[in-house]
């Protein structure tokens, strides 16, 4: 997606990246790109090496049994549409969450599927049936998926890259 300065308009299609670092990004202009389970899609929004972070838009389909997976770090969400349930209940439109470092979990969603605004303090690790580490979704998997479907235009890792030039 193209990414512009503030200098040169506000055009509300243009994503906005800052030199204090600072960032606008106009979601709905950024497509969705297959996430690490079936029946699952995502957004980058951004992502922050250093401290392991990663934001991203997640939409699940109806009636998808997640796999197994780890959460390495903390997972906050927000439930923007549809819902899920899990070992500690259900969530629905408008709750906040926390998913606790650490914990191993399915999750599934209804009828109604799900989008959430996730923020992922540390990969996710999806285990194989004997419990065994089967892969790992994190920043660098993230970013490259979605930079290949090219819905990566907005992001910058300062610490993979010096930083391109700005129009
Ligand atoms: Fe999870």
């Amino acid at each position: 997606m193209p990414i512009t300065h503030a200098k040169t308009g506000t055009d509300p299609r243009v994503s906005l990246r800052y030199p204090d670092g600072s960032l606008i990004v106009r979601t709905k202009e950024i497509p969705w790109t297959p996430w690490g389970m079936p029946g699952t899609q995502f957004k980058l929004l951004h992502c922050d090496d250093a401290s392991s972070l990663l934001v991203i838009l997640l939409k699940v389909e109806p009636g998808t049994v997640a796999g197994v997976h780890k959460h390495f770090g903390a997972a906050h969400a927000y439930i923007v549409e549809g819902g899920f349930g899990y070992e500690h209940g259900e969530v629905f439109a408008g709750d906040y969450m926390v998913e606790a470092g650490g914990i191993t979990h399915q999750p599934f969603t209804g009828p109604n599927g799900l989008i959430l605004l996730g923020f992922m303090f540390g990969p996710i690790g999806g285990l194989a049936e004997d419990g065994s580490l089967a892969g790992v979704l994190d920043i660098e998997w993230h970013y490259q998926t979605a930079k290949a479907n090219g819905a990566a235009g907005h992001i910058h890792r300062p610490s993979m890259a010096p930083a391109p030039a700005l129009a």
